[in-house]
């Protein structure tokens, strides 16, 4: 299985806040909006990640992460030229993925939760698509999935204005390779767009989608427009300040995955001095005896 983290676009939403910089840049309190969904595909123990941006913005994401060897991954990149649509990451990627399954994450949302890597592992190998399900007060802002009284899936649209559940879908995907064909037979939506919410249409009509209702002790934020950045920031700091533990640290998942050692884990803390983040990084092999929750 490999991953693909979708961190494109224009962010208009948060201009002018992004018309200097790419939005998954931005800080969600102590660190880069794009090193949650990282953490999170890395917990679900996908460890070589393509990382899909725009021309101007590829430089930053290479500075920021590099190739990965230091926390145990591959990065790779390449670049969306213009913004068509969150399905032609499967095109640009075909490649990258060589045959191979994969699991999409888009770059603003962020996931939490106790036991949210394990689940996602079961997923690892896939016939099909699995996708997920959250119950939100604002469907229409999102994919939006709809259940028989079975719990079968029977429709999906596309941010709807008269949403027929109040599920969402959030941007979290495991799909088979055949995604790459189905997203290339796509007709780009009235919006200019190769729509997610297509491919997983496609899948559902063939009988091959599967659905897990993410448990409301999973908390699922995205970050797209600047009350959703604000109130990411507050729930991170709150959570981190309360429990004395990151969210989304990418450094800690792969040490607590065993993909790195306590002094590779030091040496990372050293390059980043006496910041709160590096002291973190350096007390970490201190806190091992608590327990750890991503195995
Ligand atoms: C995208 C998808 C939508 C999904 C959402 C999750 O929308 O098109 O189906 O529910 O991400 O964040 P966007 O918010 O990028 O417009």
């Amino acid at each position: 299985m490999k991953g693909i983290v979708l961190a494109g676009g224009t962010g208009s939403r948060l201009w002018p806040i992004t018309l200097g910089t790419n939005k998954h840049l931005l800080p969600v309190y102590d660190k880069p909006m794009i090193h949650y969904p990282i953490a999170t595909i890395m917990a679900a123990g996908i460890r070589e990640i393509l990382i899909v941006s725009n021309p101007s913005d590829l430089d930053s994401y290479k500075k920021l992460l590099g190739d990965g060897s230091e926390i145990g991954v591959q990065f790779h990149f390449a670049i969306q030229e213009n913004p068509r649509g969150i399905a032609e990451c499967f095109i640009i990627a075909e490649k990258f993925l060589q045959g191979s399954p994969v699991c999409l994450i888009l770059g603003d949302n962020i996931f939490h939760g106790s036991g949210l890597g394990r689940q996602l592992m079961e997923n690892t190998e896939i016939d099909g698509a699995q996708i997920f399900a959250y119950g939100v007060s604002n469907p229409s802002d999102y994919g939006v999935i709809e259940f028989s009284d079975e719990g079968v899936p029977i429709s999906i649209e596309e941010k709807p204005l008269e949403p027929k559940s109040n599920f969402a879908i959030p941007g979290l995907y495991f799909f088979d390779n055949s995604v790459i064909e189905i997203a290339k037979n796509l007709k780009p939506s009235p919006r200019g767009e190769l729509e997610i919410t297509d491919v997983i249409r496609n899948y559902m009509d063939n009988s091959k989608l599967h659905v897990s209702i993410l448990p409301r002790g999973t908390a699922w934020l995205d970050t797209g427009s600047i009350q959703n950045l604000h109130d990411a920031s507050s729930y991170i700091k709150v959570i981190e300040e309360r429990q004395g533990s990151k969210v989304g640290c990418i450094e800690e998942v792969s040490w607590r995955l065993g993909w790195i050692e306590d002094s590779n884990l030091e040496s990372i803390a050293d390059r980043y001095a006496n910041s709160p983040y590096g002291n973190y990084l350096r007390h970490l092999p201190r806190s091992r005896e608590f327990g750890n929750d991503l195995k």
